[in-house]
């Protein structure tokens, strides 16, 4: 199956070295109609990253960097009254672009969080009472320090369940950093690359991978690996005291999709469970809560979501 996000990936990896997890998630997102949140320790490439991804999509990105002055009308925009005419005029905030880049999202008040994040989930914008839509290929990506600084806010984590996907990133390899290196040191020869992908590109891939095949049995095993977040008894009684609380029906809808969008991605036209189980982290690790217990003996989010993944029998 041909497909023009091959020439993104390249345009990507133009800048970025290795990261192949993170480039492969940037990607299953655009195509899954989804927004992403990435956490890791700074300086991993987060904003590079989704800058040149952005650089080779040929339609309008805004990066906006969130800090603790921020506040609700910068991102979306506010009524200005313009004294001439003696009325209020709109004037569209940031968020009124087709790729946000949502930089450093947990630096900003719950009040600016919320702001951005109804505007995720509605994909359209309420200001001064009249409702505005937001653009079709609309899509937020959104980066935090994973570790804890003063003055931070961390997201609300009933709000984290818009995030069709959290991806964590990694250290590169030692080999990686040499590559990294090399590459900073003849910078700027890809500062003029061309746009890979077009708006219309991205709308038809995307109704490509709705249609992409997802079997009952597949269907179902997605059903069972999310309702194992709420209540893992039938599969590990050991598992049920780590967990707080499980993931909704919208984990389900997201593993499903992201699911058909990274069989796309591999030039396929069927899901496998090997799609399934790669994504499981991804879509899981941000809407499930341990508990004390789980705390207590260190076990992680991602410890037990692979721990899930390994007990609920693949199809
Ligand atoms: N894997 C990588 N490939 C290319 N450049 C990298 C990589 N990792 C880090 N860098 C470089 O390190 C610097 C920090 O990257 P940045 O995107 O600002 O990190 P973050 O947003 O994660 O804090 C940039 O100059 C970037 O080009
Ligand atoms: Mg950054």
């Amino acid at each position: 199956m041909k497909n023009d996000f091959n020439a993104l990936k390249a345009h990507i990896e133009t800048t970025i070295v290795g990261q192949k997890t993170l480039i492969e998630r940037l990607l299953t997102g655009v195509l899954a109609n989804g927004h992403i949140l990435l956490e890791g320790l700074p300086g991993l490439a987060k904003t590079s990253a989704v800058q040149q991804l952005a650089s080779g999509m040929a339609m309008p990105f805004q990066r906006i960097q969130f800090t603790p002055d921020l506040i609700p009308g910068d991102i979306t925009g506010s009524d200005i009254f313009v004294p001439q005419d003696g009325h209020f005029q709109f004037v569209a905030g940031p968020i009124f672009n087709e790729i946000i880049l949502a930089d450093e999202i947990n630096r900003a008040p719950p009040k600016v969080q919320s702001a951005l994040l109804e505007a995720m989930q509605e994909r359209q914008v309420t200001v001064g009472g009249v409702t505005r839509p937001l653009p079709d290929i609309f899509m937020v990506i959104a980066t935090q320090n994973s570790i804890e600084q003063e003055g931070t806010y961390p997201l609300p984590e009933a709000q984290l369940d818009r995030f069709m996907m959290k991806t964590l990133i990694d250290y590169p390899s030692a080999d990686e950093e040499l590559a990294i290196l090399r590459r900073a040191q003849q910078a700027d020869s890809h500062a003029h690359n061309r746009a890979a992908i077009t708006a219309a590109q991205v709308s038809s891939a995307r109704e490509a991978v709705n249609k992409v095949y997802i079997d009952e049995m597949l269907e179902r095993y997605i059903v069972t690996l999310v309702g194992a977040t709420r209540d893992p008894s039938p599969w590990d009684e050991a598992l049920t005291p780590l967990l707080a609380r499980g993931a909704s029906p919208r984990a389900t809808l997201a593993l499903a999709q992201t699911s058909r969008a990274r069989a796309y991605l591999k030039g396929r036209d069927f899901v496998e469970p090997g799609d399934i189980i790669e994504l499981a982290h991804d879509v899981l690790n941000h809407r499930i809560a341990l508990s004390f217990t789980a705390r207590a003996e260190g076990v992680n989010c991602r410890q037990l979501i692979e721990r899930i993944t390994d007990v609920v029998p693949i199809p």
